[in-house]
């Protein structure tokens, strides 16, 4: 039997339920909210952390979604209150949300110790939010669970099925190559997404809150529920009775957020042939649950895993609507059990291997059987290699094969906006053999590593047919999109990593085999470079950038703070 916490052990008990002046006024300050003293006093205080927003319509829903959250709580005996943060909007924040993760982390933090909060709820799923919210919750280390924003629905254009993201890429594409006009376009602007919801191929936000179920803090099942499915509003209520349990029985987050637990996730990244972006936000997280995770784990456990969910874009096929009604993550991982570490436990289950108890998968297209994968090893591959000392990764399951082994001259952008400008200028005489190389997009240099690793193709190979062609930089790439990236080279060339170093016309080879990336410039050569190399200037000479610039680590670490992202206590806020 595990103990179940008495009322006047509770966090919140010493803001609401102790003689002082200082309770007296906590709790003339809930009468003033309208609340009875019954209603409240002596019950579990859940903070509802909902990252809804006007201008974010992968969180639109939220609003309405919170109230399930609410009634769930109330019925288990808790009483929850909903706290705006701020919304990290993949779409519309620039120059990229990644800039703001670590503050959303930090406001998630600071929020949950600073308040009368006994345990949380997380809403998010649009790309850095999930991270952003579990990192600063695994600081604090409440009993907490995450609601996922769930997939909107497909997109329909002209009797073909959309995915966002990747077929906007897709049919710009087609747009510079003179294939569609501006009646078709201006039709695909209806039609790409449809509904409340995140991107609702196997992008970032799928991949995310698909890793944050396979941890185990969601509710099973969570997340590839579709934003408006009434499901979800019943999964929103279950996330609400179970963060009271797990407060009862005072299982704070890092019971969760074990290494077995991070491996597991970095397995299902793999498996489902998820976004690049998850291997820097599954290294900050575990950072903050004290977990080392390393691009060595990724490598180690890609070569195990085989891509089983046909979505794209490293599928073909399907998207997540599909996948959910295909079985969803406990069909995905009742699939690979053996991969698994399934005695550790998850918000709803004292074990994985409870949880997944009678999951199966409903259609083999989908969701493959382990016999006829989507590709024999996960989609994600580390290299290394003289261009890439500290690693970088490539999602080599979405590129053309021809180019997974590929030696070409570079053709080098020392920034987007310049590579915008001139990406169409045929005196460079980019070829498809060509290998574009964009530097200063990374961690400090883009800053916040835009999502520019997919570099557009000159207008004149995409008339030619060309579809994909070696593209190089520091920057991260949207779960959306595609092609032969390899993308977070580290270090960065904003702090003089070797790709800073490189000339238009010198040779680079991508061996995904081999899984290097090399750079045919013998070290002295090199050495002579660098010497003449001077760094750029700082961007921001104030302000959050100004500190982001000091703070932030490199993509191989994951990204997070400095001081954030290290070991050490914080004196309780109540003590003072
Ligand atoms: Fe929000 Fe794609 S824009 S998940
Ligand atoms: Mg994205």
């Amino acid at each position: 039997m595990v103990p179940v916490k008495r009322p006047e052990e509770l966090r919140s008990h010493r803001w609401y339920g102790t003689d002082g002046l200082r309770s007296f006024s906590h709790r003339a300050r809930t009468r003033q909210l309208g609340y009875l003293p019954e209603e409240h006093l002596g019950k579990p205080v859940v903070a509802i952390l909902n990252t809804w927003s006007d201008i974010n319509p992968c969180h639109v829903h939220l609003r309405e979604r919170a109230q399930a959250v609410k009634r769930g709580v109330w019925q288990a005996g808790g009483f929850p209150l909903e706290f705006p943060v701020s919304t990290l909007s993949e779409t519309f924040q620039k120059p990229t949300p990644m800039l703001y993760r670590n503050l959303l982390a930090m406001e998630t933090e600071e929020l949950l110790r600073s308040y009368p909060v006994d345990g949380a709820v997380l809403m998010g799923g649009c790309d850095k939010s999930t991270p952003a919210l579990l990192m600063g919750a695994a600081s604090v280390d409440l009993p907490t669970v995450f609601v996922p924003a769930g997939p909107m629905l497909p997109g329909h254009w002209r009797g073909e099925v959309l995915g966002s993201g990747t077929d906007m890429w897709k049919y710009w594409d087609d747009k510079r190559a003179g294939l569609v006009g501006d009646c078709e376009m201006a039709e695909l602007e209806s039609g790409l997404a449809r509904s409340p919801g995140h991107c609702m191929t196997m992008g970032t936000a799928s991949t995310l809150t698909a890793a944050a179920e396979a941890l185990g803090v969601t509710v099973p099942g969570a997340s590839s529920i579709p934003a408006v499915d009434s499901g979800h509003d019943r999964m929103a209520a279950r996330a609400g009775l179970t963060v009271v349990e797990l407060v009862r029985k005072d299982r704070g987050l890092s019971t969760i957020l074990t290494r077995e637990a991070f491996e597991d996730a970095v397995t299902t990244v793999l498996g489902l042939g998820g976004s690049t972006n998850a291997v820097i936000h599954l290294i900050a997280m575990a950072g903050r649950a004290g977990v080392r995770l390393t691009l060595d784990d990724f490598d180690r456990i890609a070569r195990t895993v085989p891509v089983l969910a046909d979505v794209r874009p490293g599928g073909q096929r399907h998207l997540m609507e599909d996948f959910h009604f295909a079985g969803g993550l406990p069909g995905f991982l009742s699939r690979i059990p053996d991969l698994l570490h399934l005695d550790r436990p998850t918000v709803s289950y004292d074990t994985l291997r409870e949880q997944l108890r009678g999951a199966r998968v409903h259609d083999d297209d989908v969701i493959r059987p382990r016999d006829n994968p989507v590709a024999s090893e996960g989609g994600v591959a580390v290299l290394r290699g003289n261009l890439c000392p500290d690693g970088a990764v490539i999602k080599h399951i979405a590129a053309e094969p021809r180019l997974l082994r590929h030696t070409g001259p570079a053709v080098v952008f020392d920034d987007y906006r310049t590579m915008q400008r001139t990406i169409d200028d045929p005196s460079l005489g980019i070829t498809a053999d060509s290998v574009l190389v964009l530097r200063g997009a990374g961690p400090k240099g883009g800053p916040g590593m835009p999502e520019y690793g997919m570099l557009p193709l000159p207008a004149h190979l995409l008339k030619q047919g060309v579809r994909d062609m070696v593209r190089i930089s520091d920057a991260r790439m949207s779960g959306t999109s595609y092609g032969a990236c390899v993308l977070h080279v580290a270090p960065e060339s904003h702090i003089g990593g070797p790709l800073a170093l490189v000339r238009d016309g010198d040779l680079i080879t991508l061996d995904v085999d081999a899984r290097t990336l090399r750079l045919h410039v013998d070290d002295a050569e090199l050495e002579r470079r660098r010497t003449r190399w001077t760094p750029p200037p700082v961007r921001h000479e104030r302000g959050y950038g100004l500190l982001y610039n000091a703070q932030i680590t490199q993509a191989d670490t994951g990204c997070d703070f400095e001081f954030l992202a290290r070991p050490g206590t914080v004196p309780d806020p109540y003590a003072g």
